[in-house]
């Protein structure tokens, strides 16, 4: 399988590359999307030395800046006819404060959701060169809503939101293009949003104020957590499962509990049709190029 993963450099992108790389009697190839190139060598160097598999390789794109999103795009069309898998998985957690990109939108808005809806689009092609049936794993969590009146968050902002905010946007997401996929005829297409049901052991401990950190190291010896590696393990089956088990959870919302995958009943707000278009739209919108908004078009006219 060839999976790209965003945002792969730490935390949960970290455990899934790290799991995949290293399974044994299989080949994977791992392409991790990542904001900083000393940090993506030093993770695949440090993934490499407890792997005899060295098929890694970073494509740089930081996914606050659109202009990076289009960059990246064009790298990986140009170098890979096909991906089997992508782990839409990057994402910022904790922020002191509101941080507005280049391109105007909210950190967590952007970074979280809209440039890797604008990836997303852009790259089914090659999921649809797939042998394997090219899947789309989300990771997402329960919960959250979208501001329409103030999507950017300019009015009231905290951290808290901007995540929730841009996991409906992920899921009413997915959701959407499972259904444009099913009309689309002889598609192998699945799109999974996945739930991790115990927090992880990531990143995010490096950013939190200190008293969030002190609860989050108590909380660890009464096996709140799980390591990143342990993430890797429970996911790497929806990055290798055949393409007829991955077709039957195109669509869901699952989680992992007492060692299976379960679905998780869906919010009516984000199955709502009407929502998903608006914020199709609106998403469409804000990226502002043309080649997302075509290939968005077309994908509408195969599935009517
Ligand atoms: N941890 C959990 O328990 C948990 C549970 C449910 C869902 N999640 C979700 O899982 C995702 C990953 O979280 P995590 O806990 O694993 O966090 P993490 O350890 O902080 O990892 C976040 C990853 O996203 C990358 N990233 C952040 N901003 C970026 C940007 N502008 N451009 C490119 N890459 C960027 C980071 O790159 P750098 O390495 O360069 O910082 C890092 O690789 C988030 O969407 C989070 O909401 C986490």
């Amino acid at each position: 399988m060839k999976i790209l993963v965003t945002g792969g450099t730490n935390g949960m992108g970290k455990g899934v590359a790290k799991v995949l790389a290293g399974i044994d009697n299989q080949i994977h190839e791992v392409i991790l999307l990542c904001r900083s190139k000393e940090l993506g060598e030093s993770t695949i160097k440090e993934i490499e030395n407890s792997t005899m598999k060295k098929k890694m390789s970073i494509i740089l794109c930081d996914l606050a800046k659109l202009s990076d999103v289009r960059n990246a795009i064009n790298e990986i069309q140009s170098k890979h006819k096909f991906l089997d898998c992508i782990f839409i998985n990057a994402g910022l957690g904790y922020a002191a404060k509101r941080v507005e990109t280049e391109d105007g939108m909210d950190s967590h808005f952007q970074v979280n959701y809209l440039s890797q809806f604008m990836l997303t689009l852009n790259l089914l092609n090659l999921l649809e060169n797939s042998e394997n049936g090219g899947r789309i794993i989300f990771n997402v969590t329960k919960g959250g809503k979208i501001l329409w009146d103030d999507m950017q968050m300019k009015n009231v902002w905290s951290y808290e939101s901007g995540i929730h905010q841009a996991m409906v946007a992920k899921r009413m997401f997915f959701v959407k293009l499972h259904d444009l996929y099913r009309d689309v005829k002889g598609s192998k297409l699945s799109f999974i949003g996945f739930e991790i049901s115990k927090t992880v052991w990531s990143n995010q401990i490096n950013i939190i104020p200190v008293f969030m950190k002190i609860m989050a190291t108590i909380m660890k010896y009464f096996g709140t957590f799980i390591s990143i590696e342990k993430c890797g393990v429970i996911m790497s089956p929806l990055f290798t499962e055949k393409q007829e088990e991955s077709l039957k959870k195109s669509g869901e919302f699952i989680t992992w509990k007492k060692n299976e995958f379960i679905e998780i009943k869906e919010d009516e707000i984000i199955l709502n049709q009407e929502m998903q278009d608006r914020l199709w739209n609106a998403s469409l919108q804000l990226c502002k190029d043309e080649k997302t908004t075509q290939i968005a078009e077309n994908l509408y006219n195969y599935a009517k």
